[in-house]
């Protein structure tokens, strides 16, 4: 990559060119690369631009808010999307039937919206990996910014398409962009919906996501590449006098370079009791909680 500054200069013009005095959609995902994107696309084009955040209800606690506040002062359009989420996924237990449901269902909504808006351009967060990865298909990653439109589009403009992670986290530094999306962690496109096994209910989406904001609460200061809570089946505890047949909770903590391999993070005894008990006693529906630790491979970072 030339320097931060050239590069976001030559993103804007480039995009000015392409789009013209046309109208143009992106999808903000919450990620880095679509934010980055979006605050590019809206210096190049203004009010020409429509961001849309579909909310689909397998975000982690207060992300859609982050979102709201950090593109305030865009025209941005959120669609309410949660009720059609959780009733296509409903009795989807396969996890690469998730994939596709919910990057399906997020498709549709999004070419609805831009029928709606009338616009001829298409503005993607699209980055080198996702070029790269694929080809690979390890798994059919779910990328809200690099799916497929069957909306035929006069033209699709993708800045980053060049660029690494490292590259797109230092042009958010120098957009001014919240930490809470510049350095965000990587989450996966289809969401809370495959840190659940089996089908996905707004019970368990109550549940693990709850459980996810302590286990980010208490080890990001270890800054581990990637942390989350996943739910796993029932099993039976005691609380107070009473036995519990109520959610096992995992927690998971990892390092890596890209992804593609990953070690356990070596956490302190002591802040993994902390994290069991600060989950057990605020999610009453928790009956225990475990520490995976398995490095990938064998195991995936995801449980799904
Ligand atoms: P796994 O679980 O395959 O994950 O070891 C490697 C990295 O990819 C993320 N991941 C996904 N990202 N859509 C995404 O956009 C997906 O379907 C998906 N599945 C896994 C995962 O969070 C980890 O960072």
């Amino acid at each position: 990559m030339v320097n931060t500054q050239e590069f976001i200069e030559g993103a804007i013009a480039e995009i000015k060119r392409e789009v013209r005095n046309h109208r143009a959609i992106i999808a903000l995902s919450g990620g880095v690369d679509s934010s980055v994107c979006a605050a590019l696309a809206y210096q190049a084009l203004g009010p020409n631009l429509c961001p849309v955040y579909v909310d689909t209800g397998l975000m982690r606690k207060g992300e859609t808010d982050n979102i709201k506040r950090a593109f305030r002062d865009m025209p941005l359009t959120i669609v309410d999307a949660k009720a059609r989420f959780i009733d296509a996924l409903e009795r989807v237990v396969d996890p690469e039937e998730k994939r596709k449901v919910t990057g399906e269902t997020f498709i549709r909504i999004f070419e609805e919206v831009a029928r709606q808006k009338n616009v001829e351009y298409l503005v993607q967060g699209t980055i080198y990996p996702d070029i790269i990865e694929s080809d690979g298909q390890i798994k059919s990653h779910h990328n809200v910014g690099g799916l497929p439109s069957k909306i035929a589009f006069n033209g699709v403009v993708e800045p980053l398409k060049y660029l690494y992670k490292d590259e797109v986290r230092e042009i958010a530094r120098a957009l001014k962009l919240p930490p809470e999306l510049s350095e965000r962690m990587p989450f996966p496109g289809p969401g809370l919906a495959v840190r659940i096994i089996g089908e996905v209910t707004e019970e368990k989406l109550r549940v693990v996501r709850e459980a996810n904001a302590i286990v980010e609460q208490e080890v990001l200061r270890y800054k581990p590449w990637q942390t989350f809570a996943a739910l796993l089946e029932k099993g039976t505890g005691v609380k107070g006098d009473v036995r519990l047949h109520g959610w096992i909770i995992a927690v998971r903590a990892v390092q890596s370079r890209d992804g593609m391999t990953a070690d356990v993070l070596e956490m302190p005894y002591d802040v993994l009791r902390k994290i069991a008990s600060r989950i057990t006693n605020e999610i009453p529906d928790v009956a225990r909680v475990v520490y995976d630790i398995t490095p990938k491979p064998p195991a995936t970072i995801e449980f799904e």
